[in-house]
């Protein structure tokens, strides 16, 4: 009998049913994203009631859309970590209303082990241990010495911005809106990457897994308002504003595959895992196979539906089931993320 994934650690409310062989039966996800643009980011307490309004829904429509009875799911899966704490607290109430209501056992698991699970659920065969994971989200930049579906060791990450929230922060600089990955996507197609140098702090220091994306947002920043200038300086227009999303963009990629090939040649890894929004970026996609291509190493990179958040991932919770684990029913979020895991 398939299970039941519940994941709301962020903006979106997301459900799915997954078979124990895997197979993705339906997955729902209700994007926040029109409801957070006028803020330019998540608000954490609008993510909450949010989340409350749509995960009965989402969850009914996933069920429905599965073909399986209510009665017929094993277990009850939802996200526990790292995320907001409001939006956390929904997902998990009502993974416990179902595991109560329906008798059926309750399954925690991490939402960064489960971006990386994506690998295995887009490529069963393919997706092997130990490799290199690389998680790029809203969130998290981290890289991970991945042992196992559900054990890995943090090799870096950054130390400052996650990637994906200098994305959403240059987006919102240069007036282009949120989330601002897809948005600085499109504006840089048009544009010059070697058109401004924006700098790639930590980049080149072999001796550290970390990055840096702050000093790379602050750069852009002086670009489109220079100290001093005033506060309603119109934001950048035509090629002028594509040059600057695309020299953003590939400084953003630039420091992220520096860190990945390092990472590879010290764990002698010889397949690269990647999961979370940041990675749909096509650059980011391009750039990470060609290095794996002139490195001759496997790279598993998940459909861009299987990188931003999902509940599909939430399959992770077999590896749990098939061990004999299950959580109480008093299970609590960790809304923060293990310390220096960020
Ligand atoms: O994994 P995700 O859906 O949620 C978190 O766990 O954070 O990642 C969301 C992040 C946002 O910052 C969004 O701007 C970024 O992923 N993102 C992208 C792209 N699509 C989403 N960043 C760059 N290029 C994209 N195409
Ligand atoms: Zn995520």
């Amino acid at each position: 009998m398939p299970l039941l994934a519940i994941e709301t650690t962020c903006d979106e409310t997301a459900a799915a049913v997954v078979s124990r062989s895997r197979e993705v039966l339906s997955s729902v996800v209700a994007s926040q994203e029109q409801i957070h643009a006028r803020w330019h980011g998540v608000v954490p307490e609008v993510a909450s009631r949010a989340h409350v309004e749509r995960i009965v829904p989402v969850i009914d429509e996933a069920i429905e859309r599965s073909g399986v009875g209510r009665r017929d799911l094993e277990a009850v899966a939802v996200a526990v970590r790292p995320g907001l704490v409001g939006s956390l607290l929904v997902g998990m109430s009502a993974a416990k209303m179902i595991a109560v209501a329906f008798d059926r056992p309750l399954i925690g698991y991490d939402h960064i082990a489960a971006h990386l699970y994506a690998c295995r659920l887009a490529d069963p065969h393919r997706m092997r241990y130990p490799c290199v994971g690389l998680v790029a989200s809203g969130g998290h930049t981290s890289l991970l010495h991945v042992t196992s579906p559900l054990t890995m060791e943090r090799l870096g990450g950054t130390i400052d911005d996650a990637i994906g929230e200098a994305f959403d922060k240059a987006s919102s600089l240069l007036g282009l809106g949120y989330p601002g990955g897809p948005a600085i996507e499109r504006a840089a197609l048009e544009g010059n990457p070697q058109a401004f140098r924006f700098p790639r702090p930590l980049a080149r220091d072999r001796t550290t897994l970390d990055m840096s994306f702050s000093g790379l947002k602050t750069a852009l920043r002086y670009q489109v308002r220079p100290p001093g200038a005033a506060a309603d300086t119109p934001p950048p227009v035509g090629a002028r504003l594509h040059d600057l999303a695309a020299s953003f963009q590939q400084a953003a990629v630039d420091t992220v595959v520096a860190k990945v090939r390092l990472a590879v040649e010290q764990t002698g890894c010889d397949l690269l895992a990647v999961g979370g929004g940041v990675t749909a970026n096509s650059l980011l996609r391009a750039s990470l196979a060609a290095y794996a291509a002139k490195a001759g190493i496997d790279l598993l990179l998940p459909p861009p539906e299987l990188c931003t958040d999902n509940a599909a991932m939430g399959a992770i919770a077999w590896e749990r089931i098939e061990r004999g684990e299950r959580d109480p029913l008093d299970l609590e979020v960790v809304p923060g993320l293990i310390r220096g895991s960020r």
